[in-house]
């Protein structure tokens, strides 16, 4: 009965969620360039270029999974710069995925896949996936024990995942930087530029309700990754968090341990 019930909310959570990033969408890109100045754009190129050096070591057509995908900016970089990549998107917003076909069209490119699948369950076949990503999209993921087990069983033996994500700060100065930032700023921006105030609210104080950093690898681990690296930016503004599908059951020796 409990199951029952957590699974009710769990996916009037999700809907509410669907129906934020459906609202959003077309002004989405825009407010993340003014939100950060663009610095978004460089955070995501790192992922993009950490990804892409580990998949050009996976083989003559490896495959990529952008969970969250949004609007399609680290689906398309990533075929971008490593054409012969079988990539796919999956996101719960339609919306949002109208503007990620519409993008893949104008850069005259044709071979994403975007298709509407949830983090929980992704809907692929098992064990397809080199590598995935999934950027500034977990902290939305209702469910993320569950999102990184789909994760792990869509992901081959070692493949790796990059999670790019404003995780709760640990330490007081980001944390204090980022509460003004997120209550005082960005409402302000989020109402003349998205007329989406609530919207964007809402995404900003669900930082601070995230797992920190620690926490995240410590959940990761529970659910099938090893710890593989981690890059600060800002201070722990943001961070890239690289875990590895386990081979086995076990934590590989060669993994390191997140400090
Ligand atoms: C902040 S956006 C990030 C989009 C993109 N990855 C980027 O870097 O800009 C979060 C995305 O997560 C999607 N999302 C939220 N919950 C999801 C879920 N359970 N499964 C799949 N996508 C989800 C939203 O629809 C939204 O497009």
């Amino acid at each position: 009965m409990k199951n029952a019930e957590t699974t009710v909310k769990v996916d009037r959570r999700r809907e509410k969620i669907r129906a934020l990033f459906n609202r959003i969408a077309p002004r989405y890109d825009a407010m993340n360039r003014i939100m950060t100045f663009g610095i978004d754009r460089v955070w995501r190129r790192h992922l993009v270029r950490e990804a892409v050096s580990f998949l050009v070591r996976c083989g003559e057509t490896p495959a990529f999974l952008d969970i969250a995908t949004g609007t399609g900016d680290i689906a398309l970089a990533v075929k971008r710069r490593l054409p012969q990549t079988r990539v796919t998107g999956i996101d719960i917003s339609d919306a949002m995925l109208v503007f990620a076909r519409a993008k893949m069209e104008r850069d005259g490119m044709r071979q994403v896949i975007f298709k509407r699948a949830s983090a929980e369950t992704i809907g692929s076949s098992k064990a397809v996936f080199n590598a995935a990503a999934v950027a500034f999209g977990y902290r939305n993921v209702r469910d993320n024990d569950r999102a990184l087990k789909a994760a792990a069983s869509a992901l081959k033996p070692n493949g790796r995942l990059y999670v790019l994500e404003f995780f709760k700060p640990d330490n007081l100065f980001t944390r204090i930087f980022q509460t003004v930032y997120v209550r005082c700023v960005i409402p302000v921006i989020a109402r003349f530029v998205a007329g989406a105030a609530s919207d964007y609210a809402y995404l900003g104080n669900s930082i601070n309700d995230y797992d920190t950093i620690k926490a995240f690898i410590a959940r990761a681990e529970k659910n099938g990754f090893s710890f593989f690296s981690r890059r600060r930016f800002m201070f722990g503004v943001a961070d890239l968090v690289v875990i590895e599908r386990k081979a086995g059951g076990r934590a590989q020796a060669r993994s390191r341990t997140a400090r």
